[in-house]
């Protein structure tokens, strides 16, 4: 089993006796095949004399009042079986306590990139992970920590946050796990009833849909986006459609009449529960 460390003083003391590579996979655990694959790409860059760390915490700065941080799925266990399964060395899982003192009084404020797509619907919770991922950066002291590309617009601002703040991690963004059926891996596909999670994959499949648009040479914004809300509007009657837009894939920053090499990004509601995805042009 991965050695399990769970107060900050036993970390420190695992990190000062390190002296080769340490690669980080920040997770907040009900583990599915999406974070395995990360802790594989973790392996393979730590290499056999290197260190893989993954981070359990379910991190309560980022989950809005009205989301789902009670319910969030937890087990310990579980979770420390699948790590063991992939060659984990260290799992890091702290209690909030130990993570935040009572009388905190400094978080990390984004002010640009996590005001769109996302985080236009859940304010405040890029600043969560921002404070919490820069709290394990500075705990675990990584040289790389991996994440996945599903969570793109996370992916991009920790990018801008080791760039804008000077912390010496390298971020690498792993590609996304999907179901047999196309389905984006998530912890919160449990969620959807049987009717739900059958018509869940018209999610990629109606960005693929806008992809064979543009890979015929369509660059109009816009129209990819049609092309993506009427496919979803016909095979999945039950969804809700927070947002689908184009951009850049590093600014985040709208990209209307010409399209070139950017992101088709979209947040579907099933019922309560808010599936994400997305596509690179
Ligand atoms: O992607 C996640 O699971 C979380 O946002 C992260 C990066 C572990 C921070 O809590």
């Amino acid at each position: 089993m991965p050695k399990l460390l769970q107060t900050i003083s036993e970390l420190r003391e695992w990190r000062s006796a390190q002296k080769s590579r340490v690669v980080l996979v920040p997770t907040m655990g009900a583990l599915h095949e999406g974070h395995l694959e990360l802790m594989r790409e973790a392996r393979r860059i730590a290499g056999s004399d290197g260190c893989v760390a993954v981070s359990i915490f379910v991190n309560p700065l980022q989950f809005g009042p009205q989301e789902d941080f009670a319910r969030y799925p937890r087990d310990l266990e579980s979770d420390a079986g699948k790590c063991q399964s992939v060659g984990v060395d260290v799992i890091f899982a702290p209690s909030a306590e130990e993570m935040y003192p009572a009388d905190r009084s400094i978080i990390v404020l984004e002010t640009r990139l996590s005001k769109i797509l996302c985080g236009a619907s859940r304010p405040g919770h890029f600043d969560g992970v921002c404070t919490v991922v820069l709290k394990l950066f500075n705990l675990i002291n990584p040289h790389d920590a991996v994440f996945g590309k599903k969570d793109y617009q996370q992916l991009a601002i920790i990018k801008r946050m080791v760039r804008d703040l000077n912390v010496p991690v390298k971020i690498i963004g792993c590609e996304t796990v999907r179901e047999s059926d196309g389905l984006a891996m998530s912890s919160r596909n449990r969620y959807l009833n049987d009717e739900e999670r059958r018509q869940a994959p018209a999610i990629r499949q109606a960005l693929l849909k806008a992809r064979e648009h543009w890979m015929s040479g369509g660059r109009n914004a816009e129209v990819l986006q049609k092309i993506f809300t009427n496919h979803l509007n016909q095979f999945a009657p039950l969804h809700r459609l927070d947002y689908i837009a184009c951009v850049d894939r590093a600014t985040l920053e709208p990209l209307n009449e010409k399209c070139e090499a950017g992101l088709m990004a979209t947040a579907v509601y099933f019922g309560s529960t808010r599936l994400i995805d997305n596509l690179e042009l």
